[in-house]
């Protein structure tokens, strides 16, 4: 990886990605792009608004900067795709197989995420499986599945270099997630600072596996930098890093804040999505594969979390 183009840069993900890639690669190596402009991914290296939906552009915006590897971060995400599937299907889709297909045209190689939500009610719940039966029942997960096969058959065919993780929920504290299932996770922290309360929409014994976003990130790296002869599988890798119910966090949380209380309006949707998908997943794959292991777990996560978002909030 030398030149890096991020697609949908402004998210969750990309708004923390970007200035790590930054770190390890150069600022202006790493051209960060958004269908809209983006508060501060500009400021230290290259940002173009770019819709991702639109190949020709985005094969200009390639071609003009010489990118290697290609960084797809579009998605609407499991609980707001159930609102417009026709929509998810379009947007997701659509960025991934023009990333793929741009790819093709200049030798490039593509990271795109996959999730948690590629498996579904008939996928082993516990310890589930690197390969394993996978029958979503969201278009997220539905879209990630396709997206997973996509890019495989892109390195069969074409021999392009394509790489993917399943990502767990990611909790962070720089860009808020947007109508996912897993949003809870990181609600919780702010809502924990503000108001000392928490109104969660996910069940409260409902388990779900996430991940801190500097493992995240970390692990984004070490999968891209590994070595492609050791890689027996690449669409897509799943990684675990920690797993537990809205009522563990909130136990965590009340460690540190003891008056902190949490009350339950299930959401159906995303009481349905949480669980038709995996309590924790089996990542031996990632650890035999390319070395992953993840540093965070939910004592961490949680000093780390209230200490940032606390000084976000000015508490
Ligand atoms: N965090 C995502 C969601 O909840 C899962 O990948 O939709």
């Amino acid at each position: 990886m030398k030149k890096i183009l991020i697609v949908g840069a402004g998210g969750q993900i990309g708004s923390e990605l970007v200035p790590y890639l930054r770190s390890i690669y150069g600022s202006n190596n790493v051209v960060a792009t958004d269908v809209r402009e983006c508060k501060g991914l500009g400021d230290d290296g290259p940002f173009e608004v770019l819709d991702a939906l639109n190949p020709t552009n985005m094969a200009s915006v390639v071609a003009r900067h010489n990118i290697d590897t290609i960084f797809n971060l579009v998605a609407l995400l499991s609980a707001v795709g159930e609102k417009n599937p026709q929509m998810a299907w379009g947007v997701n889709m659509g960025a991934l197989l023009n990333s793929l297909e741009v790819a093709r045209q200049h030798h490039c190689a593509v990271f795109t995420p996959s999730s948690i939500g590629a498996f579904g009610p008939t996928s082993p719940k516990d310890m589930t499986p690197q390969d394993t039966i996978m029958q979503p029942t969201t278009v997220y997960g539905i879209c990630k599945v396709t997206g997973e096969l996509l890019s495989n058959y892109y390195t069969l065919k074409y021999g392009i270099d394509t790489r993917s993780i399943r990502f767990p929920g990611i909790i962070s504290n720089k860009t808020l997630p947007g109508g996912g299932t897993t949003d809870y996770a990181v609600e919780i922290y702010y809502e924990a600072l503000r108001k000392k309360h928490y109104t969660c929409a996910v069940p409260h014994d409902v388990y779900m596996d996430m991940i801190y976003m500097p493992d995240a990130l970390r692990a984004v790296v070490e999968l891209m930098e590994a070595d492609p002869a050791k890689l027996k599988h690449r669409n897509s890798f799943n990684i675990a890093s920690m797993s537990f119910t809205p009522d563990i966090l909130a136990a965590e949380i009340r460690k540190r804040i003891p008056d902190f209380t949490m009350d339950f309006n299930v959401d159906p949707v995303k009481e349905a999505i949480a669980n038709s998908w995996p309590n924790m997943l089996d990542d031996t794959c990632a650890r035999e594969e390319w070395g992953w292991k993840p540093q965070w777990d939910i004592s961490s996560m949680t000093d780390d979390m209230l200490t940032a978002v606390a000084k976000k909030l000015n508490k």
